[in-house]
């Protein structure tokens, strides 16, 4: 599969890399041009690009969004409508600034700026330097660490959590983009390296 990802940062390089070992195609773009990019791409493979945000969203029939949740409106104008969107994005406000939410989780605010995406919010919970030395296919499912999936889209929901799969973790469902609160900084899961069935039991779901 082709993956768009915006954002280059701890979490962009880091699925860059696991997207691509998966066998996808990748084009990674950040705010200040492609050109910025040309050494981080030579050490991620050839399955790696570099591309603007612009391209980069056309190149992508799955794209991610991983850029400070403060800079959300840089996002409008992209061609995203139809496409899978996985949403990063951590709402920092000492980092982002005062931003009122309207009383929607982060991922449904988000949602609101990225008009007819399908958005999956995903990795949004674990560190980035984890995200890039836990994954490991050839464990066991129940022997994974779990990522948390979230989705007003439920095919959008199943093909991240396939995405997951081949990365080496395990998807945990968590309902919808408002139920995705339960995965935001600051609650009892965020950050901690859980099996599925851990993560379930702390959430209290079955997903
Ligand atoms: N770091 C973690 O461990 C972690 C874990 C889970 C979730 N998150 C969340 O994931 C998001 C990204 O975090 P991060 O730590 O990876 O951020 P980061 O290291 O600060 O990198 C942010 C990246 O976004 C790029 N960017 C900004 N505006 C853009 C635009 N309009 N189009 C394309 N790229 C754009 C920046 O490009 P320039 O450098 O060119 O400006 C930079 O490459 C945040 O919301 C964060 O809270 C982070």
């Amino acid at each position: 599969m082709n993956i768009g990802i915006l954002g280059a940062g701890h979490i962009g390089k880091a699925l860059a890399q696991l997207f691509a070992r998966a066998g996808h195609q990748v084009a990674l773009s950040n705010s200040r041009g492609p050109e910025t990019l040309e050494d981080t791409v030579r050490a991620l493979g050839p399955n790696v690009r570099a591309m603007t945000s612009a391209q980069a969203a056309q190149f992508g029939e799955l794209l991610v969004e991983t850029i400070p949740f403060g800079k959300y409106a840089s996002l409008e104008g992209l061609e995203v409508s139809g496409k899978v969107v996985i949403d990063t994005a951590n709402y920092y406000p000492q980092r982002d600034g005062q931003i009122d939410l309207g009383g929607q989780s982060e991922s449904s605010f988000m949602a609101r700026h990225l008009p007819g995406a399908r958005v999956v919010k995903a990795f949004n919970a674990i560190a980035a330097a984890d995200l890039a030395s836990q994954g490991d296919p050839g464990k066991p499912l129940e022997e994974r660490r779990a990522i948390f999936v979230a989705s007003d889209d439920p095919d959008a929901k199943r093909t991240v959590s396939q995405l997951i799969e081949a990365i080496g973790f395990v998807a945990v469902d968590t309902g919808t983009l408002e139920d995705s609160r339960s995965h935001q900084p600051g609650t009892a899961v965020y950050g901690k390296p859980l099996t599925g069935q851990q993560a379930r039991q702390q959430l209290g779901t079955s997903g």
